[in-house]
């Protein structure tokens, strides 16, 4: 049922807020979370893989487990597992992120890890699905089902859920700072309201933008650091419901080949996580762009010093870094569900892709 929302994209995008507390809730009573906390501190390597949106909460949580725990996290598309197996022994860790608990990529990684001794955590949506079942530990998100093939609110509670594992990870290992620790803790209690007011935020400037890039056959989402999963995430939401072409990779590359393709409206936008650090580094790949006369348009913290470079700026609510993906990931879900209205195809059902995809 689509409770009055035209699809079950756009509805579900905006059962964001109670998805994100929802799982936020369960994982506050879950007793196998310091389970799985302890299976990471003994961890030999600890790996982290999924496919599609479920590999982007993936490489997430690389980022947020190794710069909050200063353990190094690997992460890989699960279709790629075989890379990484020989490098795989007893008292390794895979965790395996999966919506659905059926893909088929992300169950052969489980099944191939497990049998050379890895200790595999999983991540999914749905109770008692093949990976869950075949898991040591698995942590629920609680998004409630995902109608729309596109995932939306899938993204932001694995996210959530796996900022909190890291920030619990960080703190077991006494390498996250007290305060810093808290500052998270406190922004993931508030992530429901983050989500808010990002989508309140976004919704107007979302259609607006929408209208300029469905006319564009190509555009590049770009970032830095924890922004770089946000911004994939973006591009390839554009991708498969408005089918525009879009392509994403860490902003520090640009020079390094793609700058070539840019011209005079080409569509850049920018994902510009809450850290000044990657924020300065952002403002000169702003600026390398605007100079090709791109059409540069930013995700960023209200007040960002980005703004007056850009030619759309959508302000989110500013949180500690590690929550980029639950701030920023709205405005670009949006932006991909009315590029697709636009152009008059069905966000819900987009062409080639099922919801569930259980073979290789
Ligand atoms: C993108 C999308 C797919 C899935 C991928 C993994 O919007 O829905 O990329 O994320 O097929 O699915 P799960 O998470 O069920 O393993």
């Amino acid at each position: 049922e689509k409770s009055g929302y035209p699809h079950f994209m756009l509805k579900e995008i905006y059962e964001q807020p109670r998805a994100v507390m929802e799982t936020l809730y369960g994982a506050l009573n879950d007793q196998l979370i310091p389970e799985a906390v302890k299976l990471l501190i003994d961890a030999g390597k600890i790996y982290v893989t999924g496919a599609g949106t479920s590999f982007h909460a993936a490489e997430h949580f690389s980022i947020t487990g190794t710069k909050l725990a200063g353990k190094p996290i690997i992460s890989f598309i699960s279709s790629e597992y075989d890379t990484y197996l020989p490098a795989t022994s007893e008292g390794d860790v895979l965790i395996v992120v999966s919506q659905s608990g059926e893909t088929m990529d992300s169950l052969k990684a489980l099944r191939a890890f497990k049998r050379r001794g890895a200790r595999i955590i999983s991540v999914s949506n749905v109770i008692d699905s093949a990976i869950p079942r075949e898991s040591h530990i698995t942590l629920y998100t609680r998004a409630g089902p995902e109608i729309g093939v596109a995932a939306t609110k899938t993204f932001t509670t694995q996210t959530t859920l796996l900022t909190y594992l890291a920030v619990r990870l960080g703190e077991a290992v006494g390498r996250l700072d007290v305060g810093e620790g808290k500052e998270i803790l406190g922004n993931i209690g508030s992530a429901g309201s983050l989500v808010k007011e990002a989508l309140e935020s976004a919704e107007k400037l979302a259609k607006k933008l929408a209208t300029a890039i469905s006319r564009s056959s190509s555009a590049y989402y770009l970032s830095r650091g924890v922004g770089v999963p946000v911004a994939k995430e973006g591009a390839l939401k554009i991708k498969e419901v408005a089918y525009v072409h879009a392509e994403s990779y860490p902003a520090g590359e640009s020079k390094h080949g793609p700058i070539a393709l840019v011209e005079n409206s080409f569509p850049v936008v920018f994902v510009i996580p809450n850290d000044s650090y990657l924020e300065a580094l952002l403002l000169g790949n702003i600026e390398e762009m605007k100079a090709r006369g791109a059409y540069v348009v930013g995700v960023g913290p209200e007040g960002s010093r980005t703004m007056e470079l850009l030619n759309e700026f959508i302000p989110v609510p500013k949180a500690h870094w590690a929550l980029t993906p639950v701030t920023h990931t709205v405005p670009l879900q949006l932006l991909a569900y009315y590029a697709a209205v636009e152009k008059g195809f069905d966000p819900d059902k987009p062409r080639n892709l099922a919801k569930t995809v259980t073979v290789e």
